[in-house]
């Protein structure tokens, strides 16, 4: 069986050159969407295949995000998964190693809580020098009620061994190509935090397919790495996992490096608790405001812990003043929505900005803390708004047609046998970057032979 797909360039592809066979069986399962599971078209489409959706500003509206608007990552294509034949298993340095039913799982205390689940790399966009990865803007983030199981409550039914310390989850998902398969491990008294949860529920209904149905890890206050989908092995071991997702990626440097510095992974640290943050909702960047007519300053914060304060300046940072932060919306890991009413007193230009606070003093910084992956991104937000008399329009000499990209060389067919282009063509890359890209993609069994490779270059430097 031949899959074919039709890139921007309306080409047609093979995409079953050089990949095996399983990859290609799921290829095509991937194309047979569920109705539950179509994109959304109020989603901003980072990736189509695997899907990669972005939660557009207007979500930020909503307290509890619904599942249809809750952003979406993949690293692969979504695995279907048989609850008959479904199974949880728990071994490694355990006692009784366990395979358990969902029903065995939903016989044990149910737990419920509202959390924030944010991509690690929400934000990379806004990054300089630009990182390769996803140019996420700011909504690769959601808040959800979650319902499940307590992670502790399993291990502890599996009877730990002593040298325990670190435990590593894995899931249904079939890695594509060459590619390691996404594991990642949480240190022990992460796991045995009673509100770490194993979740089949999300917002009151069965866990959606997109987000991990029938069973995934909620590792409230971290980032959504450690937050594994489709769950099915939880292994227990002496120390953390050294696989290539623990090891190269998801690290941050722990600190600002200057921008630009490759930092070799082992100076790095693996990306666990989220930082505070705040997205201004409304006004939009680019708003026309009227003179003394009131208006509302919006947004919302979250960050690793609890949200003390939100601050807002209108004036570029010179003087701020406190935001209202929603009074019934107190909990741990959940976000809070601010409002901070505002009738501009005159005409101007007005810069805007908000800062957030959490329990422990840590506020937000002005300026980017560049690293190597884009991880993390947490500086004060500004849009910009215009009062009173309205900013001239663009002229029309000055608009540029933007330049359809050259045609791709040949090879590029090799690079969409396991994504589409859009991963590629949303890239602000270097040509040294792309060099480093291609290497890890043939790492992952792309075919680029070293004649193809500097048309390749050509064609992707010219991207940016
Ligand atoms: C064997 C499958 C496979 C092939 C072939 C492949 N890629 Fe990828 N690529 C992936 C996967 C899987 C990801 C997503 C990884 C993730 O989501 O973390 C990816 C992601 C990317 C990204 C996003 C940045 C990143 O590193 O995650 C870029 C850019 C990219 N690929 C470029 C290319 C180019 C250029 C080619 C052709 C030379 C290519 N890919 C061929 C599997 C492949």
């Amino acid at each position: 069986m031949l899959t074919r797909l039709v890139s921007r360039f309306g080409v047609l592809y093979n995409v079953g050159v050089g990949i095996p066979r399983r990859d290609f069986l799921l290829l095509a399962a991937a194309a047979v969407l569920r109705g539950e599971d179509r994109p959304n078209r109020d989603m901003l489409t980072r990736s189509v295949r695997p899907e990669d959706l972005e939660m557009p500003l207007s979500g930020f509206s909503d307290y509890l995000t619904p599942a249809e608007h809750f952003f979406v990552r993949t690293h692969v294509y979504v695995p279907s998964v048989n609850l008959n034949e479904w199974r949880l298993k728990v071994d490694g340095q355990v006692a009784t190693p366990l395979a358990l039913t969902i029903d065995d799982l939903k016989k044990l205390p149910a737990v419920e809580l509202i959390s924030v689940l944010e991509c690690a790399g929400n934000g990379r966009a806004f990054y300089q020098p630009p990182v390769p990865g996803l140019q996420w803007g700011n909504g690769a983030v959601g808040n959800a009620r979650w319902r499940g199981v307590r992670l502790a409550d399993v291990l502890k039914r599996a009877r730990l061994e002593p040298s325990a310390r670190e435990i590593l989850f894995d899931g249904a998902d079939v890695p594509l190509g060459t590619m390691p398969d996404f594991q990642r491990s949480i240190p022990l008294n992460k796991a045995l935090d009673p509100d770490t949860l194993l979740a089949y529920e999300m917002n009151g209904e069965t866990l959606p397919v997109k987000h991990g149905f029938p069973l995934r890890v909620i590792a409230p206050g971290w980032a959504g790495d450690s937050w594994v989908k489709w769950l099915t092995s939880i292994r227990v071991f002496d120390q953390e996992n050294d696989g290539f997702w623990m090891k190269s990626a998801y690290r941050h440097p722990g600190r600002p490096v200057a921008p630009g510095t490759p930092v070799p992974a082992d100076r790095m640290q693996p990306v666990t608790s989220l930082r505070v943050k705040s997205v201004i909702a409304g006004p939009l960047d680019g708003a026309q405001l009227d003179p003394g007519r009131p208006t509302t300053i919006r947004g919302v914060a979250w960050g690793g812990e609890p949200i003390t304060a939100v601050e807002v300046s209108v004036d570029g940072g010179r003087s701020w003043k406190p935001a209202a932060l929603q009074s019934n919306q107190r909990t741990r890991f959940g976000w809070r929505q601010w409002e901070f009413p505002w009738t501009p007193p005159q005409a101007a230009y007005y810069t805007i900005l908000a800062r957030a606070r959490d329990a422990s003093g840590n506020t937000q910084p002005l300026d980017q803390e560049w690293n190597p992956s884009g991880y993390l991104w947490n500086v004060v937000p500004r849009v910009h708004v215009n009062v009173g008399d309205s900013a001239p329009a663009p002229s029309v000499t000055s608009q540029t047609t933007p330049q359809a990209p050259p045609p791709p060389p040949p090879a590029f067919s090799n690079c969409l046998v396991c994504h589409n282009d859009d991963v590629i063509h949303q890239q602000r890359l270097t040509r040294t970057q792309w060099n480093a890209e291609i290497n890890k993609m043939t790492g992952w069994g792309a075919r680029v032979d070293d004649a193809s490779r500097n048309a390749l270059l050509d064609y992707l430097d010219k991207l940016r």
